[in-house]
């Protein structure tokens, strides 16, 4: 019998992994109704696809196809903002954007941040436990790592709440939240938000003659060498402030509910925090904060027998690559001392992520702070209200409260 997986499902959003986990035994690529597109979940041909030249990244005009009527309109004009991103683009197209890219999140320029980052981390928790109970999401997980990306982008800490607004409305669209009605009109009123906000910050660095920050290199670059439209570096930057926090805040998020879940590789990492990277690494592969990602078929292909047809979106389903048996060993299991780990949560090949080294330095730093208070604390709400987001996977809230 053809094995159902319904992704907007109360039970799948809570726990996918089972149903996942037979797709891949049993039928590695398959047609998935709801989603209008295949779903890739064997770690091979998830890894593979992402460096095979038959399949593209450029899906916003597909997805607008596939949703048709409702919302097409807002799609729309989203399609001509997004399609400047580089996330969104195959080469040759992508490659100079990237490259304007490379030496901010480069290891070495991350290494000189850790003295901002330990800041920012300690700012937002000297605080926090003197209260009974506190929201982990939107006091720490979502503040520190769009802090964070704020300061490299060179755009003030005021605008926080902003962010935090026009970065939930944009995720119900770029990572498909079936229960937000109206996510389309949604979207793309925040997309025109954030590309206003981003219009006036860089004309006001670029009339003040700013340097130092990332808006400020690729202002350079375009009135250098005109590498990048004006259009394309707003993309950017919103590109940037979107994929640079809210990802890194699930992972954050994820890690302490798998901690809290966890007891005893919780004292594990307690006594000793040499483990931190590499529980960074397993928080990651065992619940990667990028469920899945998109590509169209460029061509008629065929993957283990099946026929994908030109045009056809392809999901590629990180998280489900992420627990091949073939892979790893016991994937079920949490196992913070992993290794090898070579987990797909950052992608692979052209649009590996950038932003992976400054992610996992943000974590490992967020959790040297955490890991004390976990000691001493404990979830209010055991049943967690994960987010129906098909994309971006994590808690939209994590209550939690020192135990006694
Ligand atoms: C836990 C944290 C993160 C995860 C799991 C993650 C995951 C990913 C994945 C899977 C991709 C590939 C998407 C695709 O191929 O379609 C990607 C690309 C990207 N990520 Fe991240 N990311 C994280 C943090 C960050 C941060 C902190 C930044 C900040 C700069 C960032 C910026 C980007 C950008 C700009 C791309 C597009 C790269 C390209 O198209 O060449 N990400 N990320």
């Amino acid at each position: 019998m053809a094995i159902r997986f319904n992704p907007f499902a109360p039970q799948e959003i809570i726990n996918p992994y089972p149903t996942l986990a037979r797709l891949r035994a049993q039928s590695p690529v398959s047609w998935n109704e709801q989603l209008g597109g295949w779903l890739l979940t064997a770690y091979e041909d998830v890894k593979l696809a992402q460096k095979d030249k038959r399949f593209s990244a450029e899906r916003v005009q597909p997805f607008s196809d596939h949703m048709a009527a409702t919302g097409r309109p807002a799609l729309e004009s989203m399609g001509k903002l997004l399609n400047d991103w580089l996330l969104f683009r195959d080469p040759p197209a992508h490659t100079p954007l990237r490259r304007l890219l490379v030496d901010t999140f480069s290891p070495r320029a991350i290494e000189n941040l850790r003295p901002q980052i330990w800041q920012i981390a300690n700012e937002l928790l000297v605080s926090e436990f003197e209260n009974e109970e506190v929201d982990l999401m939107s006091d720490f997980a979502f503040p520190m790592p769009a802090l964070v990306i704020a300061y490299i982008l060179g755009v003030p800490d005021k605008d926080l709440e902003k962010f935090r607004l026009w970065s939930n409305d944009l995720a119900t669209v770029i990572g498909n939240s079936r229960k937000v009605e109206d996510r389309f009109d949604i979207g793309a009123k925040a997309l025109r938000n954030l590309t206003e906000y981003f219009r006036g910050e860089v004309d006001s660095r670029h009339s003040q003659g700013l340097r130092g920050r990332l808006i400020d290199q690729l202002i350079e670059a375009q009135d250098a060498n005109g590498v990048m439209t004006k259009e394309e570096l707003i993309g950017t930057c919103i590109l940037i402030l979107f994929a640079g926090h809210e990802t890194t805040m699930h992972l954050i998020g994820n890690g302490v509910v798998l901690l809290l879940k966890n007891p005893l590789e919780l004292k594990r990492v307690q006594k000793n925090p040499g483990l931190i990277p590499s529980m960074v690494e397993e928080i990651l592969r065992y619940e990667s904060s990028v469920f899945a990602i998109v590509r169209v078929a460029k061509e008629d292909l065929k993957i283990q027998g099946k026929k994908i047809a030109k045009g056809d979106r392809v999901f590629l389903m990180l998280s489900a690559a992420n627990r091949d048996p073939s892979y790893f060993v016991n994937p079920e299991k949490f196992n913070l001392s992993r290794s090898p780990n070579r987990h797909l949560s950052f992608g692979y090949g052209t649009h590996f992520c950038i932003g992976a080294q400054l992610a996992r330095v943000e974590a490992e730093i967020a959790f040297r702070r955490l890991l004390p208070l976990l000691e001493v604390s404990e979830l209010v709400n055991q049943e967690l209200d994960w987010d129906d987001n098909f994309i971006l996977r994590g808690v939209k809230t994590l209550r939690i409260r020192q135990s006694c």
